[in-house]
């Protein structure tokens, strides 16, 4: 049995039991049977669950980690956390993130107008919000709103123009000042994909010079005393600890400089997020060098020496990790609707009384192939059916000589691959690259994985069910949109196995794991098919409960998302309907009432998988 890489990236979320995942979790629920309990109300197309206790864990895990952190080393300062909103802004997610973060006094980040209205609406009282991003004055006066209606607010400045304008919203209102922020622009960067966000050429943050100029514009303007917090992020997703080292030293450094040159108020030093996921599947892939221990041990035990070797008290350590909290709680299942080289199934070999030595040949090897002999049979195979297609070319051998040639070598080479301990030749990796089967998914690779689609950022797949069974087909998959980027394409050096199914008869359901961060918010409409079905899973120590549902935009929806009318749409679709001429009236009624319910359901394939 594989096991998909579970033990990798599933942090004990999910184990196998008999041959399905399930929640390692209370009652232990499959996948599987929550997934036959949702479409059992007949909804098809791709699923998102949403499980909340993982959430819950990864909040306290956090708090944890950094609070023994700060026991062990003798920290003086504080921890404090905020999640950043672009992360997942969706309703059921933030529910959650509130609730299960109401013990800790876990706040909310913004980063935009519309993210900073959600976080006024949404955080525990007295919890913290911070503010990043670009501003104009119009946001700069909703956080001095969000200020003056009783929230612990601190807006981040990313530009001497922002502070400027904070200064003149503060000479022209009575309104309650917030906290004043200032992002660093660090020298060290992180590495990764996201890296980009520190740097001397990074898109945010103050030079040291700025910094300077920064510190003294708020001591002319008598607002010195609200400057409670430095601020950097060197990027998501950090696979290294070395460059969160280097960034915690520089700003360590600057922040304790400017304690040394009279910025009295300032107590808080926040970190940004960065934290990793694991989103490999191979054991031999390369996956983040730390633990979430020695990630807070090292910036617990780095501020608070840079702060004693200065003679400064220790800051409040702020987060904002984002990609850590949310990943894991959600998964996307989506069904399999056709496995595209069917047509080479042995049920399709039709032979004739007599067939032509080759052909008989290529039987005989099928026949034996074996562990001991199967390189050699592969090889004479592959020479067989060049033979024969050149025979078919020249006239000699028919359609069905060649059909049975080819379904014969093609399973040749299924079983070699099968047999071989480990694909270690270039020969064997083309020949698996050649003969990968297309899974066929039900969903949108724009819509729920867009980072696979901008970035090529792998996320764990696996299949819910038949975990008893081997999986022997190379697999790459297909996703419905008409668009060839909407494919997971097979990759010899991280190859995807999935089972021998024939969907006509059974289902097939693979599951995306780690879609919690970020997939939902960048998730593109691509050939209009919009989020899919959404379900939050409450599970007990006697069973569990599916609600939230969230169904999936309705074609008409979509359109009038864009700018259509739902109305005019349908009118014009009937009218015509109504207009055409060779049916019944009987019929036409029946079928404008299909219409009406076509486009009032989602996008999504509705074959019975
Ligand atoms: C300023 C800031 N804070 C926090 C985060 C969240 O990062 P992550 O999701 O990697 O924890 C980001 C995301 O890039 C960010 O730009």
């Amino acid at each position: 049995m594989k096991n998909y890489g579970l033990d990798i990236f599933a942090n004990d979320n999910f184990i196998i039991s008999d041959d399905k995942v399930v929640l390692n979790y209370k009652s232990q629920p499959s996948l599987y049977e929550i997934t036959k309990k949702i479409r059992s109300k007949n909804i098809r197309g791709p699923i998102l669950l949403r499980f909340p206790h993982l959430i819950k864990k990864q909040i306290g895990n956090l708090y944890s980690c950094f609070e023994s952190s700060i026991l062990v080393h003798h920290y003086k300062g504080k921890f404090r956390a905020v999640f950043p909103l672009k992360v997942n802004q969706f309703p059921y997610v933030v529910e959650a993130i509130t609730q299960q973060g109401k013990a800790f006094n876990y706040g909310l980040e913004a980063g935009s107008k519309a993210e900073l209205i959600l976080a006024m609406s949404k955080i525990t009282t007295g919890a913290n919000i911070t503010v990043n991003g670009f501003k104009d004055k119009e946001m700069i006066t909703l956080g001095f709103m969000a200020a003056q209606s009783g929230h612990n607010i601190t807006i981040t400045v990313e530009g001497l123009g922002e502070l400027r304008t904070i200064i003149e919203v503060a000479k022209e209102s009575n309104l309650k000042i917030p906290n004043i922020g200032i992002r660093v622009r660090l020298h060290s960067t992180g590495s990764g994909t996201w890296a980009k966000s520190a740097g001397m050429d990074a898109k945010f943050g103050l030079t040291a010079t700025e910094i300077l100029e920064a510190t003294r514009l708020l001591r002319d303007a008598k607002l010195l005393k609200y400057f409670h917090m430095i601020h950097f992020h060197i990027g998501s997703q950090l696979n290294d600890i070395a460059p969160v080292k280097r960034a915690l030293r520089e700003a360590g450094n600057i922040y304790a400089e400017l304690k040394v040159l009279g910025a009295s108020a300032l107590q808080n030093i926040n970190i940004g997020g960065g934290l990793a996921v694991p989103y490999e599947q191979h054991s031999d892939a390369k996956i983040h060098n730390y633990s979430i221990e020695e990630f807070t041990s090292s910036v617990v035990f780095l501020l608070g020496e840079i702060m004693d070797a200065k003679g400064v008290e220790h800051p409040n350590i702020f987060t904002e990790s984002g990609r850590y909290i949310v990943a894991s709680h959600a998964v996307l299942i989506a069904p399999v609707l056709e496995l595209f080289t069917q047509d080479y199934q042995e049920e399709l070999l039709h032979f004739k009384e007599t067939n032509p030595p080759l052909i008989e040949e290529l039987r005989e090897l099928y026949k034996h192939l074996k562990q001991e002999n199967y390189i050699e049979y592969l090889h004479d195979a592959l020479d067989h059916i060049e033979s024969l297609l050149t025979l078919f070319d020249l006239g000699y051998i028919d359609l069905q000589d060649r059909s049975n040639a080819e379904i014969l070598v093609h399973n040749i080479i299924k079983k070699s691959l099968y047999l071989t301990p480990s694909i270690s030749t270039e020969e064997l990796k083309q020949l698996q690259v050649n003969l990968q089967e297309r899974y066929l998914i039900n969903a949108s690779i724009f819509q729920s994985l867009p980072d696979y689609w901008g970035l090529k950022q792998h996320f764990p797949v696996m299949p819910i069910h038949h975990l008893d069974k081997d999986p022997i087909r190379g697999a790459s998959i297909w996703d419905i949109t008409c668009d060839s980027d909407g494919e997971i394409g097979f990759d010899p050096n991280k190859p995807l196995f999935l089972h021998d199914i024939d969907i006509k008869k059974e289902e097939y359901f693979l599951s995306f794991f780690n879609v919690g961060a970020y997939q939902e918010a960048l998730g593109m409409s691509h050939n209009l098919f919009t989020h899919p079905n959404e379900y939050t899973i409450l599970i007990s120590e006697d069973g569990y409960k599916i609600t939230n549902e969230v169904e999936s935009q309705t074609i008409l929806s979509i359109l009038e998302g864009l700018g259509y009318h739902q109305d005019e749409i349908l009118n014009k679709l009937k009218e015509d309907l109504k207009s055409s001429t060779f049916i019944t009236s009987k019929e036409k009624s029946d079928t404008l009432l299909k219409l009406e319910t076509f486009v009032k359901q989602n996008g999504y394939l509705r074959t019975t998988n």
